[in-house]
């Protein structure tokens, strides 16, 4: 079976997780899978085809005209109508056009936001595929006071929800989730194209990124699809090995909101109750290298064998940026001096892998030669793919959330009733 992918954005190396699956299984769950995709019922896998032209062009149009108009903007959603526009616009955006994000609504978080108001005028995005969701209308009934409305663009369902309805009474600017895309896998919609071209992410290249990926996951057969042996691997680890803890530790700070976005897509998709009545589903975390290297590492490395530990290494940026001489003589660390950050970086990342090996725990690792827009594309669309046909192996509906949806309406329930 093949272990290494040289894909398009970056390379995969999945030989120290053990895994062969039969053949026969990754067809017939390839073929439910296609399925779906083919009856509409999902619509994330057509996402990058269907987007070419058309729906780039409304946020990019809608991004222009806010631009022109106010200095920055503050954006509102929660979970996958928040993880994918942050976690991109924190890899490769910019702050040429500052975004307020508000995704909790403690009162500080309020408050701070509020301050960021007072310094610049700000549009306003509300992104909610359900348009009802409590934290997302309660922030934004909060802040319009502070805004103007001419800059109220939403983000939801093209019928339904309040938010719909109070965009078509107030005649707002209103762009639309498809409704066959979960929250969570939505990224390359209107939900994360109007924020990432805000927030100065090529989001041509998004796009192009995700489209390279899928050419290349079509062209692949069951039983060597980089992204279905990927899911089949964790998968095995969990049901078979005791391994359900699935750790994600990028080496880059500016890519923890991806392993988050993560965090929620594998968690949220195959947390769930079979129709045998099972309760299934690995528990994915976020860390961060090299700093979690100096908290959780000892916990990977000899605590319970119930884990495994994805690396994700970005090789290089535009130009390394040397650690080079200090203002002092320095000790016997002056072999530090000669090295990039990157290098050094890179090296800890090879270090800590090595070190798990020793120790028998399973590693797997991402390589990004670049971190672009490009590879984020096709990183978002490989694991959306990759979760999606986990859910078939665990036999479970990866696209709903019935759990968070009984949250929501006692949350609803509660606070209306008072
Ligand atoms: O993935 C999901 O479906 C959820 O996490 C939602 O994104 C989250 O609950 C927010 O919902 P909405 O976009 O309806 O406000």
């Amino acid at each position: 079976m093949k272990t290494q992918w040289d894909l398009p954005g970056f390379t995969l190396d999945i030989s120290l997780l053990q895994s062969n699956p039969e053949t026969g299984a990754l067809k017939a769950a390839d073929r439910r899978l296609r399925e779906k995709f083919s009856s509409g019922q999902i619509g994330f896998y057509d996402l990058p085809k269907k987007l070419e032209g058309i729906e780039p062009e409304t946020s990019a149009k809608t991004a222009a005209s806010l631009k022109r108009d106010f200095e920055a903007a503050l954006v509102l959603g929660i979970g996958g109508s928040y993880l994918g526009a942050a976690s991109a616009v924190e890899a490769v955006g910019n702050t040429e056009f500052p975004l307020t994000w508000v995704s909790n609504i403690d009162p500080a978080a309020i408050h701070k936001a509020t301050a960021q108001l007072k310094r610049r005028k700000h549009a306003a995005v509300i992104i909610s595929k359900s348009g009802n969701t409590t934290e997302t209308l309660a922030a934004f009934y909060h802040f319009s006071k502070q805004l103007d409305p001419k800059g109220f663009t939403v983000i939801t369902d093209p019928t339904s929800g309040e938010l719909r309805k109070l965009a078509r009474d107030n005649g707002w600017t209103a762009l639309e989730v498809p409704p066959n895309v979960g929250g969570r896998f939505s990224v390359l919609s209107a939900v994360g194209l109007l924020p990432c071209a805000l927030g100065g992410v090529d989001i041509q290249a998004l796009l192009s990124g995700a489209r390279a990926m899928r050419s290349y996951l079509d062209e692949c057969s069951p039983a060597n699809n980089p992204a279905y042996l990927f899911a089949s691997a964790l998968h095995f680890a969990d049901t078979d090995q005791g391994q359900g803890l699935h750790y994600l530790m990028p080496y880059w700070s500016s890519l923890f909101l991806f392993a988050q976005w993560y965090v929620q897509l594998w968690g949220e998709s195959l947390g769930k109750i079979t129709p045998a009545g099972k309760h299934v589903g690995p528990t994915p975390v976020a860390a961060l290298g090299t700093t979690d290297q100096h908290s959780v590492l000892q916990l990977l490395k000899d605590g319970p064998r119930n884990k495994v530990v994805g690396f994700m290494d970005v090789l290089s940026q535009k130009a390394a940026l040397p650690v080079g001489e200090a203002c002092f003589t320095p000790g016997n660390s002056a072999y530090l001096c000669k090295h990039s950050f990157e290098k050094i970086s890179h090296e800890a990342c090879v270090a800590t892998q090595q070190s798990l090996t020793n120790s028998g725990v399973p590693t797997y690792r991402l390589t990004l030669s670049k971190l672009d827009a490009r590879a984020l594309g096709a990183l978002y669309f490989f694991f959306e793919t990759a979760t999606a046909f986990a859910g078939e192996l665990y036999g479970i509906n990866a696209f709903d959330q019935p759990g968070v949806e009984e949250s929501k309406k006692l949350l609803h329930g509660a606070l209306a009733l008072v």
